[in-house]
């Protein structure tokens, strides 16, 4: 499903958000509290917006891996930070249920809107901990539910009615019906906090953005 629709990702994004998706990327770099020369994972990276936000932060001497089990996605990723001349940042194939990366070796682990759709989400975050250095950092941003009205109605609409169009109109009706029902199966921030707890990390927080659509934890894998 995602090597079909990566030609369109980033388009959609943008009309699906208003184009508010690069401010929410903007703060959860922000909560990977990198310096210049750290060393970055983005696991789900897709067509690579995080990885180039966090390329850029932790320049010059710092690296950023971005990886993702769709190369049409990392094709797209890698045009992108070619046409912005970006350093320090290479694009990967990786399954995130199985990464191919030392324990012990990031100084910040980062997912965007990708944990939602992973296969076995324990796991996933297992994997993430795992890569992590002693004192790193775990950054995941998602979509989570609103719970109150107004919102969570608006909330329903766009999710249930709008997006599947938008989708369909975009010529991929499936993909789009994916997203509401992955982001209903999704648990809510305290449940996701404690899976983040149950993988090993410490320090665990969350912010909920954009009237409760958005939401970034962070977690510290202790020394
Ligand atoms: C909704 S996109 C998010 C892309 C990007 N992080 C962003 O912020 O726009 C989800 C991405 O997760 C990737 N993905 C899903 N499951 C994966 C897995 N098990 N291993 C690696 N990538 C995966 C998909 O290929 C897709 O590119």
């Amino acid at each position: 499903m995602f090597d079909r629709v990566a030609t369109r990702y980033d388009l959609l994004n943008s009309v699906m958000t208003a184009g508010l998706h690069h401010s929410w990327r903007e703060r959860a770099v922000d909560r990977a509290e990198l310096s210049s020369g750290d060393s970055v994972l983005d696991v789900c990276c897709g067509t690579g917006d995080l990885s180039l936000e966090l390329a850029g932060r932790v320049a010059p001497d710092g690296h950023v891996i971005g990886c993702d089990f769709s190369e049409p996605m990392l094709d797209l990723a890698r045009e992108k930070a070619t046409a912005r001349g970006a350093a320090g940042v290479r694009f990967e194939w990786a399954d995130a249920l199985s990464l191919p990366y030392d324990a012990g070796r990031f100084d910040a682990v980062t997912v965007g809107f990708g944990v939602r759709n992973l296969a076995d989400l324990d796991r996933g975050l297992r994997e993430m901990t795992r890569v992590l250095a002693p004192g790193g950092r775990l950054v995941v941003l998602e979509i989570t539910q609103p719970t109150r009205p107004p919102l969570s109605t608006f909330y329903s609409l766009w999710f249930d009615r709008a997006v599947p169009r938008l989708g369909a109109f975009s010529g991929d009706s499936e993909a789009y019906s994916y997203l509401p029902e992955s982001v209903r199966g999704f648990p809510p921030p305290l449940r996701l906090a404690e899976m983040m707890d149950a993988a090993g990390l410490e320090r665990i927080r969350w912010t909920v953005l954009a009237g409760g659509i958005i939401a970034i934890h962070s977690g510290v894998l202790g020394p």
